[in-house]
């Protein structure tokens, strides 16, 4: 949550930081700022503005301003509300500071250090710059050192001070934050998204680490003052991956790179039509030695942690839980040195994610986890990686890495299932086939998209919607839903098809929209009863079966039939169909579909 980005160097620093910006504003946008250091005296500008960057960029747009040496952020509002004073950076004396993250004891800190009068803004983040400021006697090591000892709670900031006119200092615990340096000069970013124009090698900073970026370089040391070295990384996509290339929005373009996400994830882990993990160092005996599952992850990561569940528990026959990571640490996880935890995760840095990875650490469970993000602090702290390539996700709306989290999660059943002896060779071969034919089904949709929009023009209409299915339908209904509300504002669940009558069916009304998924023969008649009943109280039913099924008479309104070569498969499809109602829904109520409100991408704050 919240963008950072810092350049000093030979470039100017203005277009450098609006650029980031830019490119950072999926991770919060509520407002956004910049801090300019001219290098000539103490002179310090400093222009902040609640709204999108755009509205920052258009305030910048006549600035004449000769600056080599500055900070930006945007923002995810946690302490104080929208406005210009809130936004970042902030000042205090001779500190200007961008932060991501939250002080816990910031209240403690402004009674401790008599700071209250002091405060113009309502910020966590103002009470860390005046305390810099406190510290800060001309010695930038010992006020962070000082600072850091005082503060409790998650955070990555950027400091610049007033009489150091070409130095960006940062430090960080929990929450992210990369370095890159090149020829031009040396970058600071929450992401490497902001990063990669320039440069494809960066490092992750170390937390509680200081690192100085100067025009020529960049150092790091810990806090005893003992310079460290971290370890460089390579980012394998260009900047193109993170453009539009052509569509109108990040989400239609990343709904549209599934079938090369699914193909890049899946392929480069086959071996004789196998799945074979060797090069991620997964060994068969992390799959086979453990007696029990417990996947942790939050909103659609753990929505494809439910069909990995309904995939696997009736395979392999040992219990699989899906927990919501944020519930995880308070309710006693029942995890031990036999369980293997399957953490799911795009970003690699989700907070309530990352901590319950720890506790089951602590535990003694073995870590396994799916992670989009190289390099990104769950994939560190993970005994085991299992990366996804879906490349980089903008919208903050999942899709892309949603599909290659599920393609991940079949794999990794498919491996296990081998290993503990439930699946032969035979089985193993015929399964992963159909995973991969999952591909050209996910590519027919995407081919046909047209009646999916018209669909999407009566779902617009409505206040509420519902999606049910059972089993696996039901599994992939949660995350039909969740996209549905998350970027079209409409009140969405998913339920069992079967609960509704306990309940839920008191809000069917006429023409409510109930999205029916029905793909799964063994329980294919019982789903079309349930939509029978929603159907008898005027619903207005979109019907997903699988090509081929027998459509009763006026069960439906609209039918869309997926290509599935086996019931287990038939998510792949239906994901895209779900995805793109969702987003035509959205597009249709003239709604910022990459950026909905009141969201951000990456939730780095508990
Ligand atoms: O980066 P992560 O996969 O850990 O993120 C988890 C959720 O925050 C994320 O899936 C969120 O629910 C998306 N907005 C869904 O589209």
């Amino acid at each position: 949550m919240c963008g950072i980005i810092g350049y000093t160097g030979r470039l100017d620093a203005l277009n450098v930081l609006l650029r980031g910006l830019e490119q950072l504003e999926y991770r919060g946008y509520d407002s956004a700022g910049i801090a300019l250091l001219s290098g000539k005296g103490d002179d310090r500008l400093l222009i902040k503005k609640a709204g999108p960057v755009a509205a920052l960029k258009e305030t910048c747009e006549n600035l004449k301003v000769e600056s080599h040496c500055g900070i930006g952020h945007t923002r995810w509002a946690t302490h104080g509300g929208v406005n210009d004073t809130n936004a970042h950076p902030h000042i205090a004396g001779k500190v200007t500071l961008i932060h991501n993250g939250i002080i816990e004891n910031y209240h403690n800190l402004i009674e401790k250090f008599g700071f209250r009068d002091l405060l113009v803004s309502e910020t966590d983040t103002e009470v860390a710059a005046r305390l810099l400021n406190y510290y800060y006697s001309g010695d930038p090591y010992e006020a962070i050192r000082r600072t850091i000892r005082e503060i409790t709670g998650s955070y990555a900031f950027c400091i610049m001070f007033e009489d150091i006119h070409d130095k960006i200092f940062c430090v960080r615990n929990v929450s992210p934050m990369v370095a890159a340096h090149m020829e031009d000069g040396s970058f600071v970013a929450s992401d490497v998204t902001a990063v990669i124009p320039y440069t494809n090698r960066y490092f992750v900073i170390p937390e509680y680490q200081i690192v100085t970026l100067g025009q020529d370089g960049i150092s790091v040391q810990d806090f005893e003052g003992n310079p460290v070295s971290p370890e460089m990384l390579e980012v394998n996509w260009n900047i193109e991956a993170a453009q539009k290339n052509g569509f109108p929005h990040f989400m239609l373009k990343e709904i549209h790179e599934q079938p090369e996400a699914l193909r890049n994830t899946i392929t480069p882990r086959l071996e004789n039509g196998l799945p074979d993990f060797s090069e991620d160092g997964i060994l068969d005996e992390v799959l086979s030695g453990c007696d029990k599952i417990a996947i942790v992850a939050c909103g659609t990561a753990m929505y494809a942690g439910m069909v990995g569940k309904a995939l696997i528990e009736p395979i392999i026959k040992i219990p699989v839980s899906v927990n919501i990571a944020s519930e995880f640490r308070y309710e006693s996880p029942l995890v031990d040195e036999k369980t293997l935890v399957l953490v799911i995760s795009q970003s690699g840095e989700t907070i309530d994610t990352l901590a319950a990875l720890r506790l089951s650490k602590e535990c003694g469970a073995k870590v396994l986890s799916i992670v989009n993000v190289k390099g990104s602090t769950i994939a560190r702290e993970s005994d085991y990686v299992f990366y996804t390539h879906a490349g980089p996700e903008i919208a903050v709306a999942s899709t892309k890495a949603y599909m290659v989290q599920l393609a991940s999660l079949y794999l990794i059943g498919c491996r296990m299932s081998m290993a503990r002896g439930k699946f032969t060779e035979a089985e193993a071969r015929t399964f992963i086939s159909r995973l991969t034919d999952s591909i050209s089904a996910v590519q027919k949709i995407l081919e046909n998209k047209k009646r999916i929009k018209e669909a999407a023009s009566l779902v617009a209409k409505a206040q509420d919607a519902f999606f049910v299915g059972r089993g696996l339908d039901y599994a992939f209904s949660l995350e039909g839903s969740l996209k549905l509300k998350e970027i079209s504002y409409i009140h969405a669940e998913a339920y069992a098809a079967g609960e509704l009558k306990h309940g839920t069916i008191a809000l069917i009304e006429k023409d409510t929209p109930v999205i029916a998924v029905a793909t799964q023969d063994h329980i294919y008649g019982k789903t079309i009863s349930n939509i029978r009943e929603v159907r008898a109280r005027g619903a207005f039913v979109i019907l997903i079966t699988k090509t081929g099924a027998e459509i009763p008479e006026d069960i439906c309104d609209i039918h869309f039939a997926v290509p599935v070569s086996h019931d287990q498969f038939s998510v792949f499809p239906v994901a895209v169909i779900l995805q793109l109602l969702a987003y035509y829904t959205s597009d249709m109520k003239g709604l910022n579909v990459d950026k909905p409100r009141n969201l951000a991408k990456s939730v780095t704050v508990e």
